[in-house]
């Protein structure tokens, strides 16, 4: 993996338009539209935050919600022309140091079966499966619920 250095900041309404096209280029009939976006930037316990790359065009985001103990992962996304460059592991690593710090043991997410790359990209980074939901998704597929221990140590990636 090449890496690239991008920056980090929250995510605020002006962003809402390329947060939507994001959406829309990563999971496609699943993606959220722009009213569950704004939602998701001020919605309680929620942390959005957005990566951008040398000329502040956005790469990627991810959504964490953090509610007692428990951290949920509710979205990542790297923009196609970005991946395998890191955004996503930055990404992460900034959601699990925000997760820890407010309180969290333990990082849960929902993520298809059939969505291989994002599977080994979990995987590869401290997620292992503890539950299955079949046919969860709207092509079929199940979801599998993925955990990662935060009090365990391995950096913040
Ligand atoms: C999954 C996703 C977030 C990964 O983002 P990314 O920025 O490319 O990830 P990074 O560059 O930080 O990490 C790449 C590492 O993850 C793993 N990985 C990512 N995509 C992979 C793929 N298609 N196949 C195998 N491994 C993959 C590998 O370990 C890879 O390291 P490598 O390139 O050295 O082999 C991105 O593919 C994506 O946005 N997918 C669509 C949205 C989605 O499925 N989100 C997750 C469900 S909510």
């Amino acid at each position: 993996m090449s890496t690239v250095t991008v920056a980090l900041r929250a995510g605020e309404a002006a962003d809402l338009a390329a947060l939507a096209a994001l959406e829309h280029a990563c999971f496609g009939a699943d993606a959220w539209d722009t009213g569950s976006l704004r939602a998701e930037l001020t919605g309680p316990g929620r942390q959005l935050r957005v990566a951008t790359d040398d000329a502040g065009s956005m790469v990627g985001y991810a959504d964490v919600l953090v509610a007692g103990d428990v951290a949920d992962l509710l979205r990542i996304a790297t923009d196609p022309s970005a991946r395998r460059t890191g955004v996503a592991t930055a990404l992460l690593g900034d959601a699990v140091a925000h997760a820890r710090a407010a309180g969290a043991d333990r990082m849960l997410l929902e993520v298809s079966d059939a969505n291989a790359g994002a599977v080994a990209f979990y995987t590869a980074r401290g997620f292992t499966p503890i539950d299955v939901r079949p046919r969860y998704y709207r092509d079929g597929s199940a979801a599998l619920v993925l955990r990662r221990d935060l009090a365990l140590p391995g950096g913040t990636q």
